[in-house]
């Protein structure tokens, strides 16, 4: 199974100060190092995290393969049509959401000729749906490369729910890979329930962002208050 880390919150920390760090590509680097197999970063119409210099600078020096997530407007076709990553993920974008809220509505006329654009300059396309059949059969149709399931719901369901969602996905998962389209899935996942979707083996990557940076801060806190008191102690000759 595929992992694509998603470092947006990198970004969103940098921008809280209007600072030049943490840098993303330096995140994009420890992404490649650390042995995910793939860079995502979604570029926002209100450029509240990933800047659009951040998305040149990760192509250009990125290894490892780069998934571009953005909304279907022309401003976002135009830059990833562009810079060309490896791959696009198509997402729906509604400007007061703090994360993506829903899947893709598949229904717009404008997708067949976004897919076939992207398509013409080699760039793979993903569509980030809700899981459900009628969503994978209009995938398909579109001749979209992949799917990748939104796991919001079974990640923020209560326990009573969880199974539900869950099979739900196992379905979507089994009947992508019936009628052949890649299913990758992501969105909300975290250190405790990701092993019921790792354990899908229909679903070929997963993309994570803001679980694994926040667990980053803590694995990473003893260390950087470390390094900042050495410093301190050898300025006082201590
Ligand atoms: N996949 C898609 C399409 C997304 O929009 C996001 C959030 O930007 C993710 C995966 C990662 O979600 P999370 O940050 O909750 O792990």
């Amino acid at each position: 199974m595929r992992l694509g880390v998603n470092i947006d919150h990198i970004a969103t920390l940098r921008n809280a100060r209007g600072s030049i760090y943490p840098s993303p590509l330096d995140a994009a680097k420890i992404v490649e190092s650390s042995g995910a197999h793939q860079i995502t970063i979604h570029l926002r119409e209100d450029r509240r995290h990933i800047m659009d210099n951040d998305v040149i600078e990760i192509i250009k020096n990125a290894k490892i393969d780069v998934n571009l997530e953005i909304g279907v407007t022309d401003e976002m076709i135009d830059i990833a049509l562009e810079h060309k990553p490896k791959f696009v993920c198509l997402v729906p974008e509604n400007r007061k959401e703090r994360t993506t809220e829903s899947g893709l509505s598949l229904d717009s006329i404008n997708l067949q000729n976004t897919i076939n654009r992207f398509h013409k300059q080699n760039i793979e396309v993903s569509l980030f749906i809700d899981p459900s059949i009628d969503n994978i059969k209009k995938s398909k149709k579109l001749n979209a490369n992949f799917i990748e399931l939104h796991t919001g719901n079974y990640s923020n369901s209560s326990s009573d729910k969880i199974v539900k969602e869950l099979d739900l996905i196992k379905e979507c998962a089994k009947f992508s890979k019936e009628i052949g389209i890649i299913c990758n899935a992501g969105h909300g996942l975290n250190f405790d329930n990701v092993e019921n979707i790792a354990k899908i083996y229909e679903i070929n990557e997963l993309n994570i962002g803001h679980s694994i940076i926040c667990e980053a801060v803590f694995i990473g806190l003893e260390s950087s208050i470390k390094k900042m008191i050495k410093i301190i102690n050898r300025c006082r000759n201590y």
